[in-house]
């Protein structure tokens, strides 16, 4: 059954040779694009839906969160807004309160946000791990984030859990040994969270230990870094490779360099310095030396607790100097380049038919109209 769209007053196809186009349609059969153009040159199909007027954008790509978790961080947040820095110590309570959580309270919560998501026109998600820290919660996570994306990260390495405290050692061994074999069947990815500067993350030679074992058993690779300083972080992760090196608040001239000469896209995530109070990493920078950038929400109940793309792209056009079509590519086409997928993120033929329609007449109304509800999925479930 084939479906064409028209009515589409702007079409942004994130298509190299597509580009954007105004007074569009476009078909759509078997779940894949099959045909864009002009509307006065488009095709018949089996039936049409007309979406009067308004911009239609691929899906966005929201290549960066931590959905499985139960528990409330409300507190510490209002904590960090009267002036508390955060330091990644109070992961520790979402990691107590997700491992006493019923497997099926967790999966009602991650649906919910799921839902969430897509109701504000995320249509492809990356989730990871890191609030179990045993091997049977760890594993519990990643097979409940299979339900919802095959995009599934192991982030067993996110904190040393509270009981091994003083025991970092014999915590990596398990990360990196028994818990990543049990984990690796239901993941795609594996991350650490590389941040010297916090007592409870992880520094370069172990965040390289995790990584290279998480490599050994097939996953790729994915590295928060530098998030609350200076560190090594970025340039570990072009050196082995990663997807993705992921915040990217803190650069050094070194890191900057090492990002633009390849194929590791930096992932920006404004919501967390939004939540924290935090300075903004420094898009304008990144870009203007030719790296490659993603965002992303990081939706987790620490940092950043919103699920919505469009928030992020308002941020990083407002607080980040990106123009509204660079923020729009980096929150669909890279976050495709950041999960290495080309069947996401754009609309040219032959990708996944992720239209999400604008209740707008161009896409420059998703930073114009800061936390308005404009796009919403197009066909689909
Ligand atoms: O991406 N930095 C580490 N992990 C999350 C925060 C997790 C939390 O505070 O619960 C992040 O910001
Ligand atoms: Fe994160």
């Amino acid at each position: 059954m084939s479906t064409l769209v028209t009515g589409v007053a702007e079409l942004v196809t994130q298509d190299a040779s597509l580009g954007t186009l105004t007074d569009a349609a476009l078909v759509v059969d078997a779940g894949r694009v099959a045909w864009v153009g002009p509307a006065s040159r488009a095709p018949d199909a089996d039936e049409r839906v007309d979406v009067g007027g308004r911009a239609v954008v691929p899906g966005f790509v929201d290549s960066h969160t931590h959905l499985v978790f139960a528990g409330d961080r409300s507190a510490e947040f209002a904590a960090r807004m009267r002036g508390e820095r955060y330091d990644g110590g109070g992961i520790a309570s979402t990691v107590a309160a997700t491992r006493a959580a019923g497997e099926e309270e967790l999966r009602v919560r991650l649906q919910g946000l799921v839902t969430e998501m897509r109701r504000q026109g995320t249509t492809t998600v990356e989730v990871k791990s890191g609030y179990g820290l045993t091997t049977a919660d760890e594993v519990r996570a990643l097979r409940l984030a299979r339900e919802v994306t095959p995009e599934t990260t192991f982030l067993g390495a996110h904190v040393v859990p509270p009981e091994l405290a003083g025991r970092r050692e014999e915590y990596l061994a398990l990360v990196t040994g028994d818990m990543l074999a049990a984990c690796a069947p239901h993941a795609r990815w594996v991350d650490v969270f590389c941040e010297p500067s916090s007592a409870h993350a992880f520094d370069a030679e172990e965040s390289r230990a995790v990584l290279q074992a998480g490599r050994a058993a097939g996953l790729g690779l994915r590295v928060h870094a530098n998030q609350l300083g200076h560190g090594p972080g970025v340039r570990l992760a072009v050196e082995l490779g990663a997807a993705s090196a992921d915040h990217c608040t803190y650069l050094s001239a070194a890191d900057v360099d090492a990002l633009a000469g390849s194929a590791t896209v930096a992932t920006l995530l404004p919501g967390v310095e939004f939540s924290t109070r935090s300075p903004y990493p420094d898009a304008r920078r990144l870009l203007d030396a030719g790296v490659v950038v993603a965002l992303a929400t990081d939706c987790n109940p620490g940092t950043s607790f919103t699920s919505s793309m469009p928030l992020c792209i308002a941020l990083a056009v407002r607080e980040m100097a990106m123009t509204p079509s660079e923020a729009l590519w980096a929150a669909t086409a890279g976050g495709a380049r950041a999960l290495r997928r080309d069947d996401v993120g754009h609309l040219g033929v032959g990708a996944r038919a992720d239209l999400v329609v604008l209740d707008a007449p161009s896409h420059l109304h998703l930073a114009y109209r800061p936390g308005v509800p404009l796009a919403t999925p197009l066909l689909g479930p």
